[in-house]
């Protein structure tokens, strides 16, 4: 499978804008449902924070997925776009009353907790409908992603989730609560994880642990939730264009000693939308100075702020040169420094007006958009727009 990017449409559309190739996240999501299926017994649900735009969220949900939610806004745009309300998860470690409130009238199907006041408002919440509230605890498995250090989430200096030490006391204490029922353990140790082997093993032994931990206290645990952090190749975008979920999903079902009655779940967010979005822009000048050139291009920091917050590096291309290649500085025309997409990048000849790509932008990318300088938020297209 190939990106289609419409090029002669892309022309006459004014820059910057997003860019999805639905038949890439048809592909993707096919592939993920096909995992689901053969590995039984689990759920997937989409982290809703990757990407939330209306036109890609009712694709998502097509297709069996639930929805990972961290705030309100995620909820109402998860139900809007048909993800059925018993398949989504709420996590977040400051959920607002009206947000409780919100996810408790809906009946979705479990809040994941991440401490012991949230545990008793969310409590005293539910008792003032007449309602039980599903819940499962977040807990910080101290296991280390080797990744961005703005991204690793499960230490135990991170601000997420309950400290493996104070597991069976909570636990204890939602037993205790009438308004709340305990039915799982949630867990995410950070995004952009590319090895499998160092990063998820430890985790599913820390899971297999604290497992047969709360067995020996007569806890029984119905689900278990890995979370998300599947990484996608940025380098080489067109090489792998779907991540490899076989071997992600698999890995859990081998390493985990999942009893018979439990149900595994994961939230992937950047693993099924990163590939199929692309930032499109034009060259608005190319500037020389003593030693470097610029190609100053109409995106921004605004638009695509990932390298500013984590160097992270977007595979760029230019979709309308096929002259010789030279060096250039890929900058925005933020008034920031960071306002940057590559150094030192090796580009056919660049030329104002060329149409820019900032591929693997379907991630964190629109969702985390600003109107920084006054800017207007991006507008975005998909496949199905442009032909
Ligand atoms: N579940 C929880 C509890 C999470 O905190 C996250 C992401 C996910 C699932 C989805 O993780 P994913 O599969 O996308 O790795 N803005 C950053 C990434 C922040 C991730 C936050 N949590 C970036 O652009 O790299």
């Amino acid at each position: 499978m190939k990106t289609t990017l419409p090029l002669e449409r892309f022309k006459q559309l004014r820059t910057p804008f997003y860019y999805y190739d639905t038949r890439i996240l048809r592909e993707t999501l096919k592939v993920i449902s096909d995992e689901m299926r053969a590995l039984g017994n689990c759920e997937v649900h989409y982290a809703v924070k990757a990407n939330a735009n209306p036109k890609l969220l009712p694709i998502i949900s097509s297709y069996g997925l639930g929805a990972d939610c961290v705030s309100g806004g995620e909820i109402e745009a998860a139900l809007k776009s048909g993800f059925p309300a018993d398949k989504i998860v709420f996590a977040g470690v400051g959920k607002a009353d009206w947000e409780i409130n919100l996810a408790l009238d809906n009946d979705i199907f479990c809040f994941n907790v991440e401490s012991v006041p949230e545990l008793e408002i969310i409590n005293e919440l539910a008792a003032s409908k007449g309602k039980t509230a599903s819940v499962a605890f977040r807990i910080n498995p101290d296991v280390g992603a080797h990744t961005h250090a703005n991204i690793t989430t499960g230490l135990a200096e991170n601000k997420f989730g309950i400290n493996m030490d104070d597991m069976e006391g909570i636990i204890a204490r939602a037993m205790a609560l009438d308004h709340v029922h305990f039915v799982g353990l949630h867990f995410h140790i950070g995004s952009q994880i590319l090895d499998l082997d160092a990063d998820f093993l430890p985790l599913c032994e820390r899971i297999n642990a604290l497992q047969d931990q709360l067995e020996s206290r007569g806890v029984r645990v119905e689900n278990i939730n890995v979370g998300g952090g599947l990484g996608v190749d940025y380098d080489h975008p067109e090489q792998h264009l779907i991540p490899d979920f076989k071997a992600y999903m698999s890995m859990f079902a081998k390493h985990l000693q999942l009893r018979p009655w439990q149900t595994l779940h994961f939230e992937p967010g950047r693993s099924i939308v990163a590939q199929c979005g692309s930032l499109i822009s034009r060259v608005l000048y190319v500037k020389q100075s003593a030693n470097k050139q610029f190609a100053i291009i109409d995106a921004g920091m605004t638009e695509l702020i990932r390298p500013a917050l984590y160097q992270a590096h977007h595979f760029i291309e230019n979709l309308t040169s096929n002259e010789e290649t030279e060096i250039y500085d890929v900058v925005g025309p933020i008034c920031e420094s960071s306002d940057l997409f590559g150094r030192d990048e090796r580009l056919p000849r660049v030329r104002r007006g060329d149409l820019i790509a900032l591929r693997s932008s379907g991630a964190y990318g629109e969702a985390m958009a600003s109107t920084y300088n006054c800017r207007a938020l991006p507008k975005s297209y998909i496949l199905e727009d442009l032909i």
